[in-house]
């Protein structure tokens, strides 16, 4: 049995018509780093509390290392139930020490125990030295450490994280979600991180959840969501894409769309009639002779590559532009004609 399982989990807020999280089915191993990705007002934080217990879910069942957690019989409290939080503002309390906001959740252990527990966390996290600080006296990136520290000092059964990388520039951004990997990692913890960021997702998951209006779209590896993307939605939350209308071929490995004839890198299962290719715009290759051409509408340079709006069609006249991207050294003049390839690996076949 999975370590967490959230059985057709679902919220009606009062006053509201949709609900917020919309009869969800999940099952989470031990030892997993999972996220809930999503665009804004999904349903991401509103399952994580109810996974902490701050938020009663309207239906459904949670379980949690084989025991009931919610269920229409059953309600624990959040502190009964072995979950480690960090909150998206970090909720340390400023008129402690560090090492006192660590060892907050720890008050039935002995003194001693509570301060080798304290360093012991802190020490994971980086921060060994800096027990006797205040949290004002600490940067963003290692406030963030402290509030994991003290989700993790009482050894709960599962963290959970919202929006963690949100209030992090850039920069420290990329670092923290390496960091926070690597904690997560030593602790041996099993963890449900919230983002509205593919790029945070994909770096810190075993498996990606991508949510939309409050239901599950597709629970996948960020590998396999990003090539093997399930409908339109997901496609486009995880990476720029083409999407384009078509007709499957009678083979199962072709489809027909409006710029010629696109190859699956796998033959579709069944025989569908409407179909979606998605074609991510760096499987698309710059070639002489390419297969596909088209006329050059745009350019835009991101110094790594460029990205190329190509109007493709006989007369160069199809109804939407396709983005390609392209190396920086090649000269693309507005108004040219390119041509390109298509790698199969980077074409999925999708539903509307
Ligand atoms: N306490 C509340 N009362 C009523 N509606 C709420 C409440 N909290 C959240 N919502 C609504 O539920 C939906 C999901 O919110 P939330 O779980 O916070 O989304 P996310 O974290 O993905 O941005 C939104 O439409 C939001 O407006
Ligand atoms: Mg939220």
């Amino acid at each position: 049995m999975s370590f967490i399982q959230l059985k057709q989990l679902t919220k009606l807020y009062k006053k509201t018509e949709t609900p917020a999280v919309n009869t969800i089915d999940l099952d989470i191993e031990k030892g997993e780093i999972i996220t809930l990705l999503g665009p804004s007002g999904c349903g991401k934080t509103t399952t994580l509390r109810m996974i902490a217990g701050f938020e009663q879910p309207t239906n459904g069942a949670i379980i949690i290392d084989n025991k009931e957690v919610y269920s229409e019989k059953t309600y624990l409290p959040p502190e009964k139930r072995g979950i480690g939080m960090v909150f998206q503002d970090y909720a340390l309390f400023p008129h402690l020490t560090i090492e006192k906001n660590v060892t907050f959740g720890l008050s039935k252990w002995s003194g001693r125990a509570k301060k080798d527990r304290a360093l012991e966390v802190l020490e994971l996290v980086g921060l060994a030295e800096y027990g006797k600080r205040y949290p004002n006296e600490l940067s963003g990136g290692q406030q963030q450490r402290v509030a994991l520290a003290r989700a993790l000092a009482p050894r709960p059964h599962v963290v959970l994280m919202d929006e963690p990388f949100s209030n992090l520039d850039a920069g420290l951004r990329e670092r923290m979600r390496y960091d926070v990997t690597v904690i997560l990692r030593k602790a041996n913890t099993t963890a449900i991180i919230v983002t509205h960021d593919q790029k945070d997702a994909f770096a810190v998951s075993d498996r990606v959840v991508v949510m939309n209006q409050g239901v599950i779209q597709q629970v996948a590896s960020p590998r396999e969501m990003y090539r093997c993307p399930k409908n339109c939605f997901v496609a486009q939350f995880v990476g720029k894409t083409n999407l384009l209308e078509g007709t499957l071929c009678a083979d199962l490995k072709h489809v027909d769309t409006y710029i010629g004839r696109v190859s699956l890198p796998t033959q579709s299962e069944k025989l569908l009639e409407d179909v979606r290719v998605s074609i991510r715009p760096e499987g698309c290759r710059l070639a002489e002779d390419g297969h596909f051409s088209g006329m050059v509408e745009r350019v835009t340079y991101s110094g790594e590559y460029q990205e190329v709006e190509v109007r493709l069609g006989e007369q160069h006249d199809a109804p939407q532009p396709m983005v390609i991207y392209a190396p920086i050294e090649q000269d693309i003049e507005i108004g040219s004609v390119i041509s390109f390839d298509i790698k199969a690996e980077l074409v999925a076949l999708v539903e509307a």
